[in-house]
């Protein structure tokens, strides 16, 4: 079907909206009744077993300490599992931000929070780098990309040459037939070999499928839903799509991104030495609730420094813990701001934010380095990632405000075009103040 005669996608505003109601106790039942071999903590958005799931961990062919990209994480659970299972690292990447915080806040129950990071990303712009990912999967989700086909090359950018993209979705017995929604008419290995992918396999399995067909049922078994919305839906959804459930198999895919695989660089034992500098390839800028562990990790480290200029000495914990209570950095999320983290093999490496003001203005905020990573060029990276956000917001103008004493910072700022100008704000900690003009601003994901 061309993409102009297909119905919308979904909006992000609309899984966010599923998203908040989703600790829904008659949902877990629908899970009990349906797969109790499922670990609780999964808590799936999607229709997957333990055989499913073990089927995706062994595509992945993860070593421990490699990377795995989620995309269309959801809150988390299959992703994490799989990270878990596999010892690996994980990047989840979501177009709702409300799924985004709830997976940020589910790591612990995986025991992952410092090995897991969750972003906000589009399937189409996932804001990872190129070649950075071991494996990526998409459990339940490709489907829903208004351009899936653009989806599947840009999860052919995000991975290493020679490694895996595993899709877990569904296969028309006949593609396109015009019985089912447009979404579940996708031939999906030929739409993956189109977008340059080798090795395709498709493996469809009768379980999988019951599984599918299992959790509707235990979802019309619960019968009235009261005031609970999420099975409400769960249960309209069962009414429109099991009598079509015949013309589909259930299916995993596994597709190889082409190019001859690296030598693998970690030792046998998986272990992955937390580097000082900054190798391109490994290296992820990505957006993260200011909460999340690393985020945390990273605005501490630059509370610590900044601090400790202005008193000329090692500030003191509560000095630290003062000037983090006195200028909070919550604000730097969705819809209002963002707030970008590099992270590299695990370790928390820089950050950048932006907050989104009236009349196409940025303000630029936390640019931040961590010692052992500087002078290699990422305090530039963070700023021009900031920036691609930043036109993407539609915003014009960016500016900061900074300090005399901020020496490097002043530095990184001029080098990248930004200029001196009057005083915008007031308070101890600001007497330079700089900005620079954007042209080309154009609508961003979180439509402001
Ligand atoms: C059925 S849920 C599956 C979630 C998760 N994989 C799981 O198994 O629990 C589909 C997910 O895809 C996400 N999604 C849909 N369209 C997207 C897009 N264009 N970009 C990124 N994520 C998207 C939704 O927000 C939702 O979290």
């Amino acid at each position: 079907m061309p993409p102009e005669a297909r119905p919308p996608a979904p909006s992000a505003a609309d899984f966010d909206q599923a998203f908040s109601t989703s600790a829904s106790p008659r949902i877990r039942r629908v899970w009990e009744l349906a797969e109790p071999g499922l670990p609780a903590e999964v808590e799936p958005f999607s229709f997957v077993s333990p055989g499913l799931l073990r089927h995706v961990l062994q595509a992945t062919d993860l070593a421990p300490g490699q990377t795995l990209a989620d995309l269309g994480c959801g809150r988390g659970g299959p992703g994490l599992w799989l990270a878990r299972e596999a010892g690996a690292l994980l990047v989840g990447v979501d177009f709702s931000p409300v799924a985004v915080e709830q997976a940020a806040d589910r790591a612990t129950l995986f025991g992952l929070a410092d090995r897991a990071r969750f972003a906000v990303g589009d399937f189409t712009r996932t804001g990872l780098p190129t070649a950075t990912a071991d494996a990526a999967v998409s459990v339940d989700a490709f489907h829903f990309a208004a351009d899936p086909a653009a989806a599947a090359a840009e999860a052919r950018r995000i991975l290493r040459p020679g490694r895996r993209l595993v899709l877990t979705n569904w296969q028309p017995n006949v593609p396109g037939d015009s019985r089912l929604p447009p979404r579940a008419r996708i031939d999906w290995p030929s739409l993956l070999r189109g977008a340059g992918f080798t090795g395709v396999e498709m493996e469809a399995r009768p379980e999988w499928h019951d599984t599918y067909t299992r959790v509707y049922q235990a979802a019309l078994s619960l019968g009235d839903p009261g005031d609970d919305t999420l099975l409400a839906d769960l249960q309209d959804e069962a009414r429109q799509r099991l009598p079509l459930a015949g013309l589909q198999e259930r299916i995993v895919v596994i597709a190889t991104a082409p190019g001859q695989a690296r030598v693998p660089t970690r030792g046998t034992d998986g272990h992955v030495p937390h580097t000082a500098g900054v190798r391109d390839a490994d290296l992820v800028i990505t957006v993260m609730p200011p909460a999340s562990a690393a985020a945390g990790e990273v605005l501490r480290a630059y509370f610590a420094e900044v601090a400790s200029r202005y008193y000329g000495r090692p500030a003191t914990e509560e000095e630290i813990a003062a000037a983090m209570r006195e200028e909070p950095s919550d604000d730097l999320s969705p819809p209002g701001g963002l707030l970008l983290v590099a992270v590299q093999d695990g370790a928390v490496l820089g950050c950048a934010g932006l907050r989104l003001l009236p009349g196409g203005i940025g303000e630029v905020t936390r640019v931040y380095v961590m010692p052992a990573a500087r002078r290699r060029g990422l305090g530039s990276r963070l700023l021009d990632e900031l920036e691609t956000h930043a036109r993407d917001h539609r915003v014009t103008r960016l500016r900061l405000d900074t300090r005399r004493d901020l020496v490097e910072a002043r530095q990184l700022y001029a080098r990248h075009g930004y200029r001196e100008t009057t005083p915008f704000s007031r308070g101890p900690y600001s007497d330079h103040w700089f900005q620079k003009d954007l042209l080309g601003g154009k609508p961003g994901p979180f439509g402001t």
